[in-house]
């Protein structure tokens, strides 16, 4: 009766399994996987933010498949108008534009490159449009992260349609450098693939923005899609808006958009309160913005503080909303996550739900509240040293 893309294993594995058994028997969590922005006590310019949303204009119906113009001059400007207004399209979710883009690019069993380790939906989002994930390594060493190009070439195919980046990297808070970025694109425009540039987190990087490149919007050597979102961007994901922004050479870009207009016509979902907010609630993303930056450069130098003379380290970052670390291989990853749930009462994630290679490494939100982002971090350093 069912379809074999959606044939999901969906029972609960060993660290979800534990996790409720603790909350059933009423035992504390100290959880450092949160990465819900409106769950972690950031103060927010909540009258700002309702005003923005009671806008009268938003009884009337005017649909527009690429989102109203205003909305769109205001992304254009997010982006310091590298990519201008009629470029941009707006989509219900950053996920929503991955589907709308596979959409376009791939018939069934056509590939997409994703980066690894990365963010685990990505192979859903592929799933879910008939198109199948390629990964290509990413690794690092003392600087940060890099691309492993002679393993990415190789996995390039006649099935291959888009390359995917995300910058910084979730979870590893890799950032493009610009070699890097002008031999991807040179990659893309040689083997005729579409570069898909997921920026959700650029506007939380830590590094010298000098070394690494903040944006690939406007860049035209290769067919290229930035995407981005108010989830991130203002800490609001349950307002569910996003964006594509479409350049590169002229005939392949408008082809795009032409087709792309087709696809947003036919769903039209992102809804006339949030397109009339857009403007207002990107002008907000500085005052929104601040509070987390903080916190998020505090937490790191907290994890990096309580780490140090431990048998753990944290992975170097550029930027984004989580931490890697690296901790003894034995007992593996999963055992090490069930012990710091049983004996500390701390949830982190294994680093095999990102593909890492090989163990161990752990991954933590750094967006929880200092105090207990602190405690957390001091139980991953004498977890690290226990037997
Ligand atoms: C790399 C990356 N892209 C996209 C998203 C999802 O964003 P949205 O809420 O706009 O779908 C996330 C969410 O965590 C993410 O980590």
């Amino acid at each position: 009766m069912f379809s074999r893309r959606t044939a999901w294993s969906v029972a609960p594995n060993r660290i979800a399994s534990a996790l409720e058994a603790r909350r059933r028997a009423g035992r504390p969590v100290l959880d450092l996987t949160e990465t819900n922005p409106t769950k972690v006590g950031l103060p927010m310019p909540e009258a700002e933010i309702r005003a923005a949303l009671a806008d009268a204009r938003a009884l009337r119906y005017e649909p527009t498949p690429f989102g109203h113009a205003a909305a769109r001059a205001a992304v254009s400007a997010y982006h310091g108008s590298a990519v201008p207004p009629e470029h941009v399209l707006l989509t219900a979710s950053t996920s929503e534009a991955y589907a709308l883009l596979f959409k376009l690019l791939g018939d069934p069993g056509d590939r997409i490159l994703v980066p690894v380790p990365s963010y685990p939906l990505f192979e859903y989002l592929a799933g879910l449009e008939d198109v199948e994930t390629m990964p290509y390594p990413c690794a690092w060493e003392d600087d940060g992260w890099f691309v492993d190009f002679a393993t990415l070439e190789e996995q390039v195919d006649d099935r291959t349609r888009a390359l995917l980046v995300v910058s910084p990297n979730n979870p590893t808070g890799a950032m493009l450098r610009p070699d890097e970025t002008d031999r991807l694109l040179a990659l893309c425009r040689d083997r005729a693939l579409a570069l898909i540039a997921d920026e959700v987190f650029a506007d939380y990087v830590f590094r010298d923005a000098s070394t690494r490149v903040r944006s690939l919007a406007g860049r035209d050597q290769a067919l290229v899609f930035v995407l981005g979102g108010l989830s991130k961007t203002c800490l609001l994901p349950q307002l569910k808006v996003a964006w594509i922004g479409a350049s590169g050479p002229a005939a392949l870009r408008d082809e795009a958009l032409t087709r792309l207009e087709v696809v947003a016509d036919t769903y039209l979902s992102v809804n006339t309160p949030v397109q009339l907010a857009l403007p207002r609630l990107l002008a907000l993303r500085d005052a929104i913005r601040a509070p987390l930056m903080a916190r998020l450069v505090a937490n790191r130098a907290r994890l990096e503080r309580a780490l140090t003379g431990s048998a753990a380290t944290a992975l170097p970052t550029d930027g984004g909303w989580s931490a890697v670390v690296r901790v003894p291989r034995e007992p593996g990853e999963e055992e090490r996550v069930l012990r710091l749930l049983t004996r500390h009462g701390l949830r982190v994630h294994p680093g095999f739900f990102f593909d890492f290679p090989g163990e161990a490494f752990l991954v933590v939100s750094l967006l929880g509240p200092e105090d207990e982002f602190a405690r957390g971090a001091a139980m991953l350093a004498a977890d690290a040293d226990a037997p």
